[in-house]
């Protein structure tokens, strides 16, 4: 990112910050004054359960159960590795990482992409829950990247970019699962699809969250998924700066997206 972006990109950061502590903030947020970080989460998650439970989401919200007509049970698998595991006090990750086990397991897919692999928790999910012979591709910048990006990143991008690009081990090293994951190296605003083309059963985006980062991807993602397939993605509906439900509200004119209750995962079949 150029200095002027970056720059440009703080301050809109800040605007945001600002107006969610306006909005989410109440007497109890006064106690967290002292830790900047827990205050910023706990305004944020409050909009975002405020807007979950109102129904206020630009996108009708849907549990995986009901939108994909499944079974009355499913029997997931799911691990706890020692880092990047989702479940924290933050719960909607929580509801994310089942409902991504619960897509796959009930679809069964053969393909899976995913971009945005970091220490790879969602890889190894998707791993443990894919049929046998399953291959799931993952897509991140190469360790040592210097962070360049072709499009605009987020602040909270580009704090993900830096720890991932200086991963040494991925959650999944070891399990006898990690034989069906193909890590993948570039930046998916410029890595050529092409191969993927009509093959993909199970599509995943969690790279960038920038509008046009989004935004590219998913147009490569429709390109790789074909009719009765699904793409999901992370980080929908959360408050602070991301450019995914400004992308998703702009897509849903065109396709039934809908979104989780509760969860940040948004998801549509492709017909
Ligand atoms: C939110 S993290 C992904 C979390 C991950 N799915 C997990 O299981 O925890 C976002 C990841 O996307 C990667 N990323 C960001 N921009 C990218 C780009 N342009 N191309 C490929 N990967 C990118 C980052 O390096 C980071 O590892």
């Amino acid at each position: 990112m150029t200095g002027a972006r970056r720059f440009g990109e703080l301050g809109r950061t800040l605007a945001v910050v600002a107006r969610n502590l306006l909005l989410g903030g109440n007497v109890a947020a006064l106690r967290l004054a002292h830790q900047p970080r827990a205050l910023i989460n706990y305004v944020n998650e409050n909009l975002f359960l405020f807007q979950t439970l109102a129904d206020r989401r630009p996108l009708p919200q849907r549990s995986v159960f009901d939108a994909l007509n499944a079974p009355r049970d499913v029997t997931i698998r799911l691990a706890n590795p020692p880092t990047g595991a989702w479940f924290h006090a933050i719960a909607s990750y929580a509801i994310d990482i089942v409902s991504l086990c619960l897509l796959t397991r009930v679809l069964q897919p053969k393909v899976i992409f995913e971009i945005g692999t970091l220490q790879g928790y969602t890889a190894l999910h998707f791993a443990l829950n894919a049929p046998e012979d399953a291959t799931v591709y993952t897509l991140d910048l190469p360790r040592g990247y210097d962070g360049r990006v072709q499009l605009a990143t987020t602040v909270v991008d580009d704090e993900h970019i830096r720890s991932s690009v200086q991963t040494q081990r991925y959650v999944f090293d070891g399990y006898p699962e990690a034989a069906k994951i193909h890590c993948l190296f570039g930046d998916s605003a410029t890595f050529d699809f092409t191969p993927f083309h009509g093959r993909v059963d199970l599509f995943f985006i969690d790279g960038a969250h920038s509008y046009e980062y989004v935004r590219s991807d998913t147009l490569n993602a429709l390109k790789c998924c074909r009719p009765g397939s699904v793409i999901a993605w992370h980080d929908f509906g959360r408050v602070g700066v991301n450019g995914v439900s400004r992308w998703l509200a702009q897509l849903a004119r065109k396709y039934d997206v809908v979104a989780t209750p509760g969860g940040s995962l948004a998801y549509l079949v492709v017909k």
